[in-house]
């Protein structure tokens, strides 16, 4: 049977069209436009380009957005002061610092002075236990973005096996919180660097979630056949052939696998597009929330 692509480019735009939608709304009923604030530390190339990305993103559905770009010597003060910044800005509903952060040292302070209505990563700890909680908060993008993707794709996750490699706070835990979560209702394993033969358990699965950030990590012969499987993985390997010199690859060798799962997800243009379009969904949840008091 052929591999079914799942194409997170298109799904990501029927998002990005509702929130596009729900930001025309709130313009001309409760005259507001959602705000990002995005703080950007150093010149790293992949961040400066997802940076760049989202804030196309915002352009294109109506949400705005403003940059706080800050060298790569910037210390613990000047970081806090720009969060707390955006965090009295009225006209900024969601706040984001690009991570890594050159310094990571001090990335959970930073994270814990946003304020929580505006953290529309979902990183902060009451955000982060109001998800263990199972409590409405702001969700991981890219978590809440392979889920979107896959329920719009009508992959059945309750009582389905889903192993997650990587262990991250930004993926692969807090997904592991939302798919064992009541009403989803998926049994999850996670494999991590400490895991022994973790081919053990992904050829045990029925669905595959590869977030360790190395390419070749999943090959064919740890897939069942008809299992799905989802890249999470964002690699630049040289390439001579490629005007940048380089290329993105997952963290799944996808030409083999695609022989054998039934479904499974491109890089770039898998789960990439999904988490700006979470991004977008939760800033404008975020602003609803904090200008009409409603979740
Ligand atoms: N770096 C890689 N992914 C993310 C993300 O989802 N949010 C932030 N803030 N930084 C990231």
């Amino acid at each position: 049977m052929a591999v079914r692509i799942l194409d997170g480019k298109a799904l990501a735009g029927e998002l990005r069209a509702e929130v596009a939608a729900e930001v025309a709304n709130k313009r001309a009923l409760s005259n507001y436009v959602p705000g990002l604030g995005v703080i950007l530390v150093g010149d790293d190339p992949a961040s400066r380009s997802y940076v760049a990305a989202k804030q196309r993103a915002c352009e294109a559905v109506g949400i705005y957005s403003q940059e706080i770009l800050l060298p790569a010597a910037a210390g613990r003060e000047e970081i806090l002061a720009a969060v707390e910044q955006l965090n009295q800005d009225e006209q900024i509903d969601g706040v984001l610092v690009q991570l890594p952060l050159p310094d990571s040292e001090i990335e959970h302070e930073v994270i814990e002075s946003i304020d929580p209505a505006k953290d529309v990563d979902g990183f902060h700890p009451m955000n982060v236990g109001r998800l263990v909680l199972g409590l409405p908060t702001l969700v991981p993008c890219t978590p809440n973005g392979i889920l979107e993707m896959l329920r719009r794709s009508g992959i059945v996750l309750k009582g389905a096996h889903v192993v997650i490699l990587g262990r991250s706070r930004i993926v692969g835990r807090p997904l592991s919180i939302l798919l064992s979560q009541k009403g989803v209702d998926a049994t999850v394993t996670v494999c991590h660097t400490r895991t022994r033969d973790f081919a053990r358990y992904t050829r045990e699965a029925d669905i595959i979630v590869a977030a360790v950030g190395r390419p070749h990590t999943l090959s064919a012969a740890m897939v069942r056949p008809g299992a799905v499987v989802v890249d999470v993985g964002v690699n630049r390997i040289p390439d001579a052939t490629r005007k940048t010199g380089y290329r993105l690859v997952g963290d799944v060798e996808f030409e083999e696998v695609s022989a054998v799962a039934s479904a499974i997800t491109p890089v770039p243009g898998g789960v990439g597009p999904m988490t700006i379009a979470m991004l977008l969904h939760n800033t404008a949840m975020a602003a609803a929330r904090r200008r009409e008091g409603r979740v």
